[in-house]
């Protein structure tokens, strides 16, 4: 194929409806009515199919972002809509005063996957975080009244409640609303000696991503995973793998610590995001020791697993053990064009990837790359300044795959400018202080 063509965009033609509203309309209402906490893209979204999104302009995008690795089945998946369909009309909610159907279901299904015990269904990724908090402070209360610090790990994001901030080692989502939760101490990702160093008696709970998702796709090493799990058990603290960016098959196991020895085993792991494949579910899982902190009462939820997002929830673990050896597949195709586009561009630092969970570490801030895709009509983001970040639907296919290797071509060869500006502007810099 031509160079020509191959950096055509994907870009479709105008087929926006008579009467319907315009982008520039949906945004002006969102700037006026809503808090501004999102720096969004001017993008706005209309409808989605597999693994294309159309925007109001009638624009169609390849979405390798997956609404932040929400819809890990594309849009539009035939068995999703017949059971929302079926059960939307049955019964949406019942309240946890009462039993369901799909519930205990789900956490049968779960507990046999992760190889734990005890579900306690929620609404969210920080939600699931703050369940797992509570249950590692009524451990440690339950033995002294003193052991209620919790280890986390630089660089992690955990979500954005107080709770889930307070264990978040990034001082940027924290320095606005402390002071947080007393007692966490962060340690480095790789540094196993400095993890044990920092457990004591008072230590209640370990918490970390198996791989870092938000601080730029960094997969911790099986060598601090089991320096984890030996820290916990000598000071009878609760480990807790945060699932809820790299699990639910993303890495091409089930659960990312799946791909370990199977010894290096949380106590209480959480997830979210696909579980519900948009409709809002995260879930606690735990062994029947941290299962046993929380008691009638102690914990729960209005809205959690009610009976259509647990039973949607159901049919997407079905489809996605269906689809493991393929995500794995698509992985590495997609890992493998990386490496081969990448070699060839001074700019990239790393190629990070396991199953299609991807970043490309960039040796300058990768921002203008995003924007600069969004206008070829691919859709990913940057995140931790420098990682573009690929968080694929499972779905995707490998002339999908080749697709956006090609507008990616492109905009790297537009890249080696932006490198060029962005060592001049460094050398500047050092001259300045010089
Ligand atoms: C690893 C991890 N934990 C927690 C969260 C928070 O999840 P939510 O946004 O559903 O509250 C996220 C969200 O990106 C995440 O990636």
């Amino acid at each position: 194929m031509s160079e020509a063509a191959a950096a055509e965009p994907v870009i479709a033609a105008e087929v926006q409806s008579p009467g319907q509203l315009t982008a520039h309309e949906i945004m002006e209402r969102e700037k006026q009515y809503l808090l501004q906490n999102y720096g969004r893209y001017p993008l706005a979204l209309d409808r989605g199919k597999g693994c294309y999104v159309y925007d109001f302009g009638g624009r169609k995008h390849l979405d390798l972002l997956s609404g932040i690795g929400v819809n890990a089945l594309g849009h539009g998946h035939p068995r999703i809509v017949r059971v929302i369909r079926e059960q939307s009309a049955k019964m949406i909610h019942c309240s946890n005063l009462y039993y369901n159907e799909y519930q205990g279901k789900l956490a049968e299904r779960l507990c046999r996957i992760s190889h734990l015990n005890r579900a306690f269904f929620c609404n969210s990724g920080a939600e699931a975080m703050e369940g797992a908090i509570k249950m590692i402070r009524s451990h440690g209360r339950s033995i002294t009244p003193e052991k209620y610090e919790i280890i986390a790990l630089e660089n992690s994001f955990h979500g954005r409640t107080i709770g889930a901030i307070s264990v978040t080692g990034q001082p940027k989502y924290r320095k606005d609303f402390e002071p947080l939760l007393p007692g966490v101490k962060f340690v480095p990702v790789r540094d196993d000696r400095t993890l044990a160093a920092a457990v004591t008696e008072n230590t209640a709970g370990i918490i970390l991503e198996v791989i870092q998702g938000e601080g730029g796709v960094h997969p911790v090493c099986e060598r601090m995973l089991n320096a984890a799990r030996r820290e916990a058990d000598r000071v009878n603290a609760l480990l807790v793998f945060d699932e809820i960016q790299c699990g639910m098959g993303r890495s091409g196991f089930f659960f990312a610590y799946q791909q370990f020895n199977p010894e290096i085993m949380p106590d209480v792991m959480v997830t979210a995001k696909p579980l519900g494949v948009g409709l809002p579910l995260g879930v606690v899982v735990a062994n029947e020791k941290a299962a046993a902190a929380i008691k009638i009462g102690m914990h729960g939820t209005t809205f959690g697993g009610g009976p259509l997002a647990c039973h949607v929830a159901l049919e997407t673990l079905d489809i996605i053990a269906e689809m493991l050896p393929a995500i794995r597949q698509r992985g590495d195709y997609f890992r493998t064009q990386l490496n081969e586009l990448c070699g060839k561009f001074e700019f990239v630092r790393e190629v990070r990837a396991r199953g299609l969970m991807i970043g490309i570490d960039l040796k300058m801030p990768g921002k203008q790359f995003v924007t600069d895709a969004l206008a070829e009509g691919l859709l990913i983001n940057c995140t931790h300044d420098t990682v573009l970040r690929f968080l694929p639907p499972f779905i995707i296919s490998e002339k999908e795959i080749d697709l956006a290797i090609r507008i990616l071509r492109k905009l790297f060869k537009k890249g080696n400018g932006y490198y060029k500006e962005h060592l001049k502007q460094q050398q500047a810099a050092a001259k300045a202080l010089q």
